[in-house]
């Protein structure tokens, strides 16, 4: 039977075609992957949670989660992907038939969709922001700026929801143009750029800050682990932005993985997106960091800090008009690098489910996360009055995904591969040659990954 989209006379048919098609190598997979992951949460997010927790001790937890359950969880994702070719809810209830289980281990499937669309209303706000600093740095508007002056800046913005709003706007059209014309082809060409590119920026950034006089206070704020007692609630947070960076728990992976080459390893693969996403996360930090504390502000100013100290920063270096400029514009690309990603399994799933074009699914899903997200954005100013279960409801967005949603469709996702999938599949698809790599992996995600989500998980309830 000829696929739904092949039928609907969409346009963009090469796209239609290829959506469960292959990448051209390991490697395109490896760059499309990293450029899902390496978004808003490494540059914008990581720095300013590390200091909301107080540094060191959380940046330890964090990498922990990275390793001992981000890593697993990730191989398992692509493993599925890869071996089912279809969209993630399609995906597990795939392979829980051919393993002889019950297919409503596709309830994993469902939650990832709903914590994409969930996602994406507060990634589409914070890449507005990002959108308006871009236009600001090119029309030369963010020198002579004190620090004061910037955090001003910054928070005359969040106050003017209009501005906001056509951000935004601007932001949900193009990702969902990019959704509309597929993500295989105009995804590998874009990240194969934007993310060297941004690893060459970072260097250069970085550069800046060893040179001047707080780089040692800042190293020692990130990775000097005796800091402080951990608080549940942190480990919590790291748990959930292990997920949130590595893009795990919604699918995002999966469906990449599904158009994965069948004969590259995916360990190999995995570890190197890891390690780079990991990569860029520190080195953002250790950008930040002396900034901040070269201004004596403080580093637990919460989402404000890329916003307001950045601009500072670039003010004071040579050239740095440019070099803002950039910058700017590389987050604003790898933001929708990793947007993309976070739609991609909805829109999958409209498509196979509802029989509709993709270009319907598109528009219907647009118009959806536009509307949370306009309700996000204005959580900022015409409904900062709105508090539901305590938080704003921007708060209450960012908490319900990384702190609910992605941790337990990724312990559900643990589960099903570590409990009732078939072994003999799992070790076809990742073919580890060496045993003891093997019996590892299958540790980690029978035992460790659903119990440390668990754990921390029931602690948090508790307190
Ligand atoms: N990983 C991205 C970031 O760090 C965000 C993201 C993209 C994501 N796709 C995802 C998060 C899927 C969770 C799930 O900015």
């Amino acid at each position: 039977m000829p696929l739904p989209w092949a039928r609907s006379g969409n346009p963009c048919m090469s796209i239609a075609e290829t959506l469960h098609g292959t990448w051209a190598s390991r490697w395109v997979f490896i760059f499309a992957a990293t450029g899902s992951a390496v978004g808003l949460g490494n540059i914008w997010k990581f720095p300013y949670i590390v200091g909301q927790h107080g540094g060191g001790a959380f940046v330890l937890v964090y990498l922990s989660c990275i390793l001992a359950v981000g890593v697993p969880l990730m191989m398992a994702e692509v493993l599925i992907g890869r071996r089912a070719r279809r969209s993630p809810v399609n995906a597990v209830a795939t392979m829980a038939r051919e393993s002889g289980r019950s297919e409503h281990w596709q309830i994993a499937g469902f939650m990832g969709v709903l914590a994409g669309l969930l996602i994406f209303s507060f990634y589409s706000v914070v890449a507005g922001w990002v959108l308006e600093y871009l236009l600001a740095s090119s029309r030369g508007e963010l020198i002579n700026m004190g620090y004061q002056q910037a955090g001003e800046r910054f928070r005359t913005l969040l106050a003017d929801p209009r501005t906001m709003f056509g951000w935004h706007t601007l932001f949900v059209t193009i990702v969902m143009s990019i959704l509309a014309c597929g993500v295989v082809h105009g995804l590998e060409r874009a990240t194969r750029l934007i993310m060297p590119a941004l690893f060459a920026l970072l260097v250069v950034l970085l550069g800046y800050t060893v040179t001047g006089g707080y780089f040692t206070q800042a190293w020692n704020f990130l990775f000097s682990f005796e800091s402080r007692q951990l608080s549940w609630e942190a480990a919590l947070a790291a748990l959930g932005h292990a997920f949130f960076t590595l893009s795990l728990g919604l699918g995002a992976i999966m469906v990449y993985g599904s158009y994965m080459p069948k004969k590259s390893s995916i360990s190999g693969a995995v570890l190197t997106i890891a390690a780079l996403d990991t990569l860029v996360a520190l080195m953002a930090s250790l950008v930040i960091y002396p900034i901040v504390f070269a201004s004596g502000s403080d580093p637990a100013a919460g989402p404000g800090l890329m916003f307001i100290t950045l601009p500072v920063a670039f003010d004071q270096m040579p050239g740095g008009q440019v070099i803002g400029l950039l910058f700017f514009g590389l987050v604003a690309l790898a933001a929708i690098t990793s947007a993309i990603s976070l739609m991609e399994p909805a829109v999958a799933f409209l498509i196979e489910h509802l029989g509709i074009s993709r270009l319907q699914s598109c528009m219907l899903l647009g118009a959806l996360v536009w509307l949370l997200g306009t309700a996000a954005l204005a959580s900022f100013n015409v409904l900062n009055g709105v508090v539901l279960f305590d938080r704003s409801i921007y708060n209450l967005l960012d908490f319900v995904t990384a702190s609910i949603l992605l941790p337990l469709s990724g312990i559900l996702v643990a589960l099903f591969i570590g409990w009732r999938m078939k072994r003999t599949y799992l070790r076809e698809e990742l073919a580890i040659r060496n045993v003891w790599l093997f019996r590892l992996w299958y540790l980690l995600i029978r035992f460790v990954a659903p119990a440390a989500i668990a754990v921390v998980f029931v602690q948090n309830l508790r307190h």
